[in-house]
Formats: structure tokens, C-alpha cells, sequence
């Protein structure tokens, strides 16, 4: 059990998930989540902002009733899915007084989801106000942070926007707002590469639209909230900015070593022409990690070698994975061994069809590389490198 106080009559009564280490089945969570639930306690009104991910049920339960919550008014729902709004059909259970306040889209998505009858909804339009009594809830259309239906909740007369996944971090905590050693920076950037990175367009529109509020806290639905709302605006301004780092991101994976002796030379050769290179091995790399370093690589190679007549699955997996995160990647390449031919290049090609991006000749070698392979991959770190210099990321 544990209430957090946001200010006076605001309390986080969500729940803490120290053990969660993957989300969604997908995306890692090394430093597990928080599902964070707001009550907001009007003078003629209650309302509780987002729920809980339903096996959390009861931690929510218990944290309403020692803040000594008999009645709810209104629940807010930011967001269909189910780590918010899974415990709904349990809170109208036991509060069977509430009504569900979203929009449209928030509707039918739950009454697909989770069979909640129209009769238990509110629905409202981008900017509507509700009053709570001394107090306002302003709604306010934030789409694609994280699905196309997600709106953020606004606290007019304690300028607090309760914004649901968008500014969320993965990371379980006691604390109520970002403290140094939360590590909140990698966790958020974790959360913003897993899960934001794909609807960036969108973001640069949506942090407008929160800083046009005039917030002066900021409360997600994931990690703890922050007092000082510039820090966690102001890097997502820089993640979702066009402009990359000069950085080559090498994903590799190798099965008897010839393309992990590629790699290795490329590496050195980045380095002597200026350009930072981070490596990644694709079966034994914590693929947010990957992530989070795709959203600052200028340059992604991917090294692989032919498995049969194509790249190994790692490598497949990955070009999915990129494709899928739409990262601002400007240069692709293909490098690896193979024993006797194969269509590795196209195959990848193929996988990122969302990518806009130039190409690199790519480099496949026959067997274990040769001084002759060397040289080519000589040349291609010439070529990186005057590509970093000719989009600027380079002095
Ligand atoms: Fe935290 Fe998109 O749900």
C-alpha cells in the first residue's frame, strides 16, 4: 500500500510493479513500472484519473479505501489499454456509482476490450471542462501518445496534466516525483524509444499542445511525476527533433566469427575517422538498449551472416523491430559472410520498406575476411564518415 500525495486533495493511489521485466511481451522493463492512478478529491465531486493494471486491482482498492474514498464519482480514462484500463469493470463493480469520462475513440475501444455497457460512459470533445466543484478537469486530445485515442487530463486551478503514457518511464519507484537516482533519464528515454519513437510527428504536436497549458506538474501514468516538467519536455524535444548524433549503430550477430572479425575491424576504422560506434550483438543485447541508441545513430548497420539462402533471424528480427520503430536514421547498410551466395541484402532491404534512407553498398564477403575484405571495409568507413560530415552531424 503506499499513497502518494501530489498536492493537497491529489494522490497517486496507483500501484507499484517492482517485478515486471517485460511489457506488452515486447518491450523490456529492467527497472519494472508504476501504474499510476490519480484521485482528484473535489468539494462536491471525486474523480479518479486512469486505473490499474487489473492483477493490481486490489492495491488500488486499498489505496482508496485508506485515503477513505466511499465514493467515485467520475473515472477518467486517458487511455484504452488495459495496464490503465483493465481494472475498470472491478472499480465500477465496487463503486457502481461512477461513470467513465473519455472520448469517443476511449469508448468503443473499451467497450470492445473490456464489454462495459454505453450506459456507464461520459463522452466528451477535445478542450470540454468538468467541474468537481471548487475544482476543473479539462480534457485535452493528445493522440498517438501511445494509441490513437489517448487525451491527457488537465487540473486547471493546480496546473497539474496528468498525461497517461506520454512522459511515462518504466520504472518502479517509491517516489513521487523524479529524483536523481530514479536513473529517470535512461528509463525515460527507454520508454520514449520502446514505445514513442514511431509516432515522433505526433509528439512534437502534442508537447506543444501540453506546454500551451501552462502546466507546472507533469503526472504520467508510468514512473514518477515531475515538478520540474522542462526537464522531462525538453528531452523529449531533443529525441523527437529530426537532427541525429554522429553515431554508427551496429547490430551484428555471427556464427563462426568471420562476421564478428568484420565488425571488429569496422569498429577501429569508424573510430580513426571521427565517428562514435556503438555495437550491438543481436542475440545476447537487451534489445531497448538497441532502441534507445537508435535514437541517436546517424548510421545502422546491420552485420550478419547467410543462413541457408538469407540473413539469420536475429538480423530479421532487428529490421523489423527498426522498421516498426521508425527511427530518424538518415544511412542503412548491410554487412557479413556467407558461404555460398544467398539474397541476404534484399531481404533486408524488403523488411524496412518504412524507412526513408539512403543505402550503403553493402559489403558480403565469402567465408572469413581477407586483406582484400579489410579494404573494402575501409573504404566503407570513408564513406560513413563523409556522409556524417555532408548532413553536418560532423565537424
Ligand atoms: Fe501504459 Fe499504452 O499503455
Amino acid at each position: 500500500m503506499m499513497i502518494r500525495k501530489i498536492e493537497e486533495n491529489v494522490y497517486n493511489v496507483g500501484a507499484v510493479d517492482w517485478d515486471r521485466v517485460i511489457f506488452d511481451e515486447l518491450v523490456s522493463t529492467p527497472q519494472g513500472t508504476t501504474y499510476n492512478a490519480y484521485m482528484v478529491i473535489g468539494k462536491e465531486k471525486t474523480a479518479l484519473i486512469d486505473t490499474v493494471e487489473p492483477e493490481f486491482y486490489e492495491e488500488l482498492k486499498r489505496n482508496l479505501d485508506d485515503l477513505g474514498i466511499t465514493k467515485i464519482d467520475y473515472v477518467i480514462s486517458n487511455h484504452a489499454e488495459q495496464d490503465h484500463s483493465g481494472a475498470l469493470p472491478m472499480l465500477l463493480r465496487d463503486y457502481p456509482e461512477a461513470k467513465i469520462v473519455t472520448n469517443s475513440k476511449c469508448r468503443n475501444m473499451e467497450k470492445a476490450l473490456l464489454h462495459i455497457p454505453d450506459e456507464k460512459f461520459i463522452t466528451v470533445k477535445d478542450g470540454d471542462t468538468l467541474s468537481l466543484g471548487d475544482l476543473t478537469l479539462k480534457f485535452v486530445f493528445t493522440p498517438w501518445v501511445h494509441w490513437p485515442e489517448t487525451m491527457t487530463t488537465f487540473l486547471v486551478e493546480k496546473r497539474i496534466a496528468f498525461t497517461c503514457d506520454f512522459f511515462g518511464s518504466h520504472a518502479a519507484t517509491s517516489h513521487t516525483f523524479a529524483e536523481q537516482y530514479d536513473r529517470i533519464y535512461h528509463e525515460a528515454k527507454r520508454y520514449y524509444a520502446e514505445i514513442m519513437m514511431p509516432f515522433r510527428h505526433f509528439i512534437r504536436k502534442n508537447i506543444e499542445k501540453i506546454e500551451n497549458l501552462h502546466q507546472q506538474i507533469i503526472a504520467p501514468s508510468h514512473g514518477p511525476a515531475y515538478s520540474d516538467p522542462d526537464f522531462i519536455i525538453n528531452v523529449y524535444n531533443e529525441w523527437a527533433m529530426e537532427s541525429t548524433k554522429n553515431m554508427v549503430l551496429i547490430g551484428y550477430v555471427s556464427m563462426h566469427g568471420s562476421t564478428k572479425k568484420m565488425v571488429e575491424y569496422l569498429v577501429h576504422a569508424l573510430q580513426k575517422t571521427g565517428v562514435e560506434v556503438r555495437v550491438r550483438n543481436l542475440v545476447s543485447s537487451d534489445m531497448g538498449e538497441f532502441a534507445m541508441d537508435l535514437v541517436d545513430a546517424t548510421t545502422v548497420l546491420i552485420a550478419t551472416p547467410t543462413v541457408l539462402s538469407g540473413p539469420h533471424p536475429a538480423a530479421v528480427y532487428t529490421a523489423y523491430l527498426i522498421n516498426a520503430l521508425k527511427p530518424k536514421t538518415q544511412i542503412f547498410g548491410v554487412i557479413g559472410s556467407y558461404g555460398w551466395g544467398g539474397r541476404t541484402v534484399n531481404i533486408i532491404k524488403s523488411i524496412i520498406p518504412t524507412l526513408k534512407v539512403k543505402f550503403l553498398e553493402p559489403v558480403m564477403i565469402e567465408g572469413a575476411p581477407k586483406d582484400d575484405d579489410f579494404k573494402k571495409l575501409d573504404e566503407l568507413a570513408k564513406i560513413i564518415a563523409g556522409e556524417h560530415r555532408a548532413l553536418g552531424v560532423m565537424q
